[in-house]
């Protein structure tokens, strides 16, 4: 079988390294970004492939093509991984649309939010007729040691779940993809599930915003740690944020009783589910996130200037996380008319951190909103027109 990566950065690293290993698979890796593919072809030639470490295995696999070219990439391709932020999604979708073949499955590692609605809005233009499907999460921590070489991965999640467009293929890709990343994929009914379970849209703005919404503007010494990091207060507006997600998915439960939304877990259970052994002390939110040593040395994204270190705004935690996470909950709230005091309180305060527009008086009208992946963006400005687009 032949599976096309794309991406450059480390989850795509990891995929490269861990599938390439494997006998039977033709690894391709499409970046769009010819810098990157030039890294890519230097380090691997350097290294003989993409050396994946982690603390008990050490394995080497060598992709068959990189290349910036999607036509020399994708066709053929049965498998399509997109494991790269949220925000360059559409723009690889542009690019590969044109060369899958009829069927081909595409998917994101991670979804985050309403990967299917930008997905099927893009693939309907070409009409190509692919099965789309989204993981929950990235299944690793990883960062790349060095470009095209090698990889590291600091921690495994204990499992993932799956969603795929149409629904009844999720249990074919999922199994598939438990081969491959030698881990349980467990599909889930659907992508609104995807898109409500999305556990990094809580974690890293409400962390930015814990650590920086009173940040004076004077530079710190060193990064502070991110997950490590998170005192009481920022605990507790976590756990803020996850309770209007539940109230969300309660209230669609209760008007839509054959709807299964039992993936969308609280935050808590969710972290106890991902990392189990890794937090130690598993007595409250805030410690399963200081005792996870899954989180060791993770740091706040940080910019260098003359003067030190001052917080990235730009950085994927916020970039990523609120247009295409927070902002797609609080727009499907926005058709229920739930309130959703502290996702509204964390979004006024990352939008301006990101100079982008999304809250206005209390409502989901801001310019940015054009670019989020938030249903009204799609003009789905109803829950029946939501339900009907699940
Ligand atoms: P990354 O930050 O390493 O990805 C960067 C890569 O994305 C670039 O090297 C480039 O190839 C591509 N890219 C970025 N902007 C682009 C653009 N405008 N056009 C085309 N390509 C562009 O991301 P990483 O770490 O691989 O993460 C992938 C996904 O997994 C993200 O959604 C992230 O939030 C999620 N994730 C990552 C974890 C990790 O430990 N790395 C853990 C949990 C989730």
């Amino acid at each position: 079988m032949q599976i096309t990566i794309c991406g450059g950065g480390n989850g795509a690293h990891t995929l490269a390294g861990l599938i390439s290993a494997k006998q039977d698979y033709r690894v391709n890796v499409y970046t769009p970004l010819s810098d990157e593919v030039q890294r890519w072809h230097q380090g691997i030639e350097a290294g003989g492939g993409i050396t994946l470490v982690s603390h008990d295995r050490l394995l080497i696999g060598r992709p068959h093509r990189v290349s910036d070219d999607p036509s020399s990439v994708v066709p053929g391709s049965q498998l399509v991984l997109l494991s790269l932020p949220a925000f360059a999604h559409e723009i690889i979708l542009r690019d590969v649309a044109p060369y899958l073949g009829d069927g081909a499955w595409i998917g994101a590692l991670p979804a985050r939010g309403a990967f299917d609605w930008c997905a099927r809005e893009v693939l309907g233009e070409v009409e190509k007729p692919s099965v789309l499907f989204g993981l929950q999460t990235l299944p690793w921590a990883c960062r790349i040691r060095e470009y095209g070489r090698e990889v590291e991965i600091l921690g495994t999640k204990a499992a993932v779940d799956l969603a795929a467009w149409p629904s009844d293929h999720a249990e074919g890709i999922s199994a598939l993809l438990s081969d491959l990343l030698e881990m349980p994929v467990c599909p889930i009914s659907g992508f609104l599930s995807l898109t409500l379970a999305s556990t990094g849209q809580l974690i890293h703005p409400g962390v930015m915003y814990g650590l920086f919404r009173d940040w004076d503007g004077q530079p710190y010494a060193e990064a502070p740690l991110f997950y490590h990091g998170i005192d009481a207060a920022t605990a507790d507006i976590l756990q803020q944020l996850s309770d209007e997600v539940q109230s969300l998915r309660a209230l669609l439960e209760a008007r839509f009783p054959e709807l299964d939304l039992s993936a969308v877990m609280p935050l808590y259970d969710w972290l106890l589910r991902a990392y189990g052994d890794t937090i130690g002390d598993p007595s409250s939110l805030l410690n399963c996130f200081v005792s996870n040593t899954g989180y060791v040395g993770l740091r706040a994204p940080m910019r260098p200037t003359d003067q030190g270190l001052v917080p990235d705004f730009r950085a994927r935690y916020l970039a990523e996380d609120v247009p295409y996470g927070l902002v797609v909950t609080r727009g499907i709230a926005e058709l229920v008319d739930l309130p959703t005091p502290m996702i509204d309180q964390v979004i006024t305060w990352a939008q301006e951190a990101l100079e982008q527009e999304f809250l206005i008086g209390g409502r989901l009208i801001g310019r940015s909103v054009a670019t989020s992946r938030a249903p009204q963006r799609y003009g789905l400005n109803s829950l029946d027109e939501v339900m009907r687009a699940a």
